[in-house]
């Protein structure tokens, strides 16, 4: 009697069009870098064909220019509009960000009312806890200029107003100072004064993807990806996340994702941003494949939950294709790219075959 019904039930839902459809992503570029750069736009395209889903890179005023320069606050209400104005996001969305611009995307996050529901967030070495140096850049004008500056008066108005990066710099030794001056680290992270509505938006997020380069140099320390930092005070010994305050505290909710299992903390190999198509393939794109994506014609979202929800051997092979299929997908191997353009501002994609 149960199994008539289940096949029923099976077949009635097999029978019925296709209309769940996939969610999109956008995409958050690092300082120095813009969507039309060469290295941000094919990131991005590899993304969107790998996981069969619409992607979309978003600029913030002119790109390399305004990343170094316009304040974190400015760039997260630019952000936080445009992803309002996009009727495509309006059913959800997955966020990936890319060194600092996982900064713009937690403030779309945490900060951004009315927005569309962010569903997935992958971080590609983001200073989440802060970065305690100057991110390298190489030799530059513009870089020699920015290094000079920052020693300065990391804190004081002047820069916090007109150096972006300075707006998550935290410098161990002087926690005063940046809890006085910096102008948007401490908010996002819920620092000082804590706001539980950022709490509540950071913790509905449904996977938290954080990955970290074992040969990284930009962030410092490179566990500032996983929201591991120095201690207050102290520039040893840097403390993973669980140990930090912000974890054990629970300041913006990364104790309760990760507690329901929701935070991937991943090491992959390689500097800054290099990461390789199988790690791309492996710890991104399968998050921005939608489960309600059909990956063949009769695979649908019904069809897929009945799968689980029963173990019976009639069940057709095409249920399974979704192992499969991203089996294939990891399988190959291909170029490493640069991408972030530190490295004297230009952004290259190397070949390695
Ligand atoms: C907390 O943030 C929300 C959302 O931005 C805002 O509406 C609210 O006024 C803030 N609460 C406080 C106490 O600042
Ligand atoms: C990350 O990977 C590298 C190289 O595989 C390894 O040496 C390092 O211990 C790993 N770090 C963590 C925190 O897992």
């Amino acid at each position: 009697m149960a199994s008539v019904t289940l096949s029923r039930f099976f077949i009635f839902f097999t029978l019925l069009p296709v209309i769940t459809h996939s969610i999109p992503f956008v995409l958050f570029h690092g300082v120095a870098d813009s969507c039309t750069k060469k290295g941000v736009k094919h990131f991005t395209d590899l993304l969107s064909e790998w996981s069969n889903t619409q992607g979309y890179c978003i600029e913030i005023g002119n790109g390399v220019w305004d990343s170094w320069f316009m304040p974190f606050e400015d760039q997260v209400e630019i952000a936080c509009e445009k992803v309002k104005s996009m009727s495509e996001l309006n059913q959800g969305y997955n966020i990936v960000g890319l060194s600092q611009g996982n900064l713009v995307g937690r403030g779309v996050l945490e900060f951004c009312d009315g927005a569309p529901p962010v569903k997935n967030f992958i971080s590609v070495a983001g200073p989440h806890a802060g970065e305690a140096s100057v991110p390298f850049c190489g030799t530059g004008l513009m870089c020699v200029l920015v290094d000079s500056l920052i020693k300065l008066a990391i804190y004081s108005p002047t820069l916090q107003e007109h150096l972006a990066p300075a707006n998550y710099i935290k410098i161990p030794t002087d926690l005063d100072g940046y809890r006085e001056g910096c102008k948007f680290l401490p908010k996002l992270n819920n620092e000082f004064e804590k706001n539980a509505t950022y709490k509540e938006r950071f913790s509905s997020l449904q996977n938290l993807v954080l990955i970290m380069f074992d040969k990284e140099t930009v962030l410092v320390p490179k566990e500032t990806s996983w929201f591991g930092y120095f201690p207050d005070g102290a520039w040893d010994p840097i403390l993973p996340a669980q140990e930090t305050r912000l974890y054990i505290e629970d300041w913006i909710g990364l104790r309760t994702l990760d507690e329901a299992g929701r935070v991937k903390f991943v090491n992959v190999s390689g500097r800054h941003l290099d990461i390789s198509d199988d790690d791309m393939k492996e710890y991104i794109v399968s998050y921005l494949i939608d489960e309600n994506t059909p990956e063949s014609p009769v695979l649908t979202k019904s069809t897929r939950q009945q799968h689980s929800s029963s173990s019976d051997e009639n069940t057709p092979k095409s249920l399974v294709l979704t192992k499969s299929t991203r089996q294939q997908h990891s399988s190959s191997s291909g170029f490493i790219r640069k991408l972030g353009g530190q490295q004297d501002l230009q952004l290259k994609v190397i070949q390695k075959l």
